[in-house]
């Protein structure tokens, strides 16, 4: 059933796990991830990135609302990474009811600017924000961000940030990075301290791909309350066709269709279990 992003964060936060956020891209991604938390009925999230979003236009978006809605577990509809406000306007009016409004890119002060002035749009339509502040390294949504440019969430300034923009919850930096870790992921949990000290919100980590199951139970424990996931569900569905392309040409592509969803809901199911929102739904 369609629930509001807020409600799903609230509820984990106060029991002590995670809601994994899938980024999807189509119906064999929407399935996945319901059957997934169905099967161990858990809450789930699906996301959108923007230029998905505008790739698919109202009829993804209203797949993916209705693939929620007709869950017979708790989820909800989430737009991610978005720099744009009339791309945000749209999901908005669509009835995705959270967005990641990413000023992150800016300074401090335009960041706060423009997460101020998306959090007011979204609250008026009865909808939450995420933002981030700090700048997470890595490659997501066609942006390449280098290493040496990704900054790290400074606690005083989350906690100003927050109170001053009214938004719902944060994304922290705190080593974390989209895509791939090339070595071994180093966390500063230190700095999720700091952050989780000065801050009551539900806070966010993207970049979940790849981290060791001590890490996300870590950052659960320090608040993190929804880890979003996108490289290995994705990785995952282009090796199902890579190997299906060089051995099976003659298959039914319904049959394959089935064969990629379940192939994406093995690594969800995975992710559920790791982030403790199994049962809880
Ligand atoms: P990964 O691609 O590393 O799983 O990160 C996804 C993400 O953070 C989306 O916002």
């Amino acid at each position: 059933m369609l629930t509001s992003t807020k409600n799903l964060l609230e509820k984990a936060q106060r029991y002590s796990y995670a809601v994994g956020a899938f980024n999807l891209y189509n119906l064999e991604g929407a399935k996945a991830v319901v059957n997934a938390a169905e099967a161990d009925n858990s809450p789930a999230i699906i996301q959108i990135l923007p230029h998905i979003l505008k790739y698919g236009g109202s009829p993804l978006i209203a797949l993916f609302l209705e693939a929620a809605d007709s869950a017979s577990v708790p989820m909800s509809v989430h737009l991610d990474h978005c720099e744009e406000p009339a791309v945000i306007e749209t999901a908005l009016e669509a009835g995705i009811q959270s967005v990641l409004a990413d000023g992150s890119k800016f300074s401090f002060r335009d960041n706060l600017a423009f997460t101020r002035e998306m959090t007011a749009l979204a609250h008026a339509k009865g909808a939450t924000v995420e933002a981030e502040i700090g700048r997470i390294s890595g490659t997501e949504d066609g942006m390449t961000v280098a290493e040496k440019e990704a900054k790290m969430t400074d606690p005083n300034q989350a906690k100003e940030f927050v109170a001053a923009s009214g938004v719902d919850f944060l994304a922290v930096t705190i080593g974390n990075v989209h895509g791939e870790y090339y070595s071994e992921p180093r966390l500063d949990f230190e700095r999720l301290a700091q952050v989780r000290q000065r801050l009551q919100i539900p806070l966010v980590l993207h970049g979940a791909s790849g981290l060791p199951a001590l890490m996300i139970q870590r950052s659960i424990e320090l608040g993190v309350c929804k880890f979003n996931v996108n490289t290995e569900v994705r990785q995952k569905y282009l090796q199902f066709w890579r190997e299906y392309g060089k051995t099976d040409s003659q298959s039914d592509l319904l049959d394959c269709q089935k064969a990629a969803t379940g192939a994406m809901q093995e690594i969800i199911a995975q992710k559920i279990r790791l982030f403790g929102s199994a049962g809880k739904a």
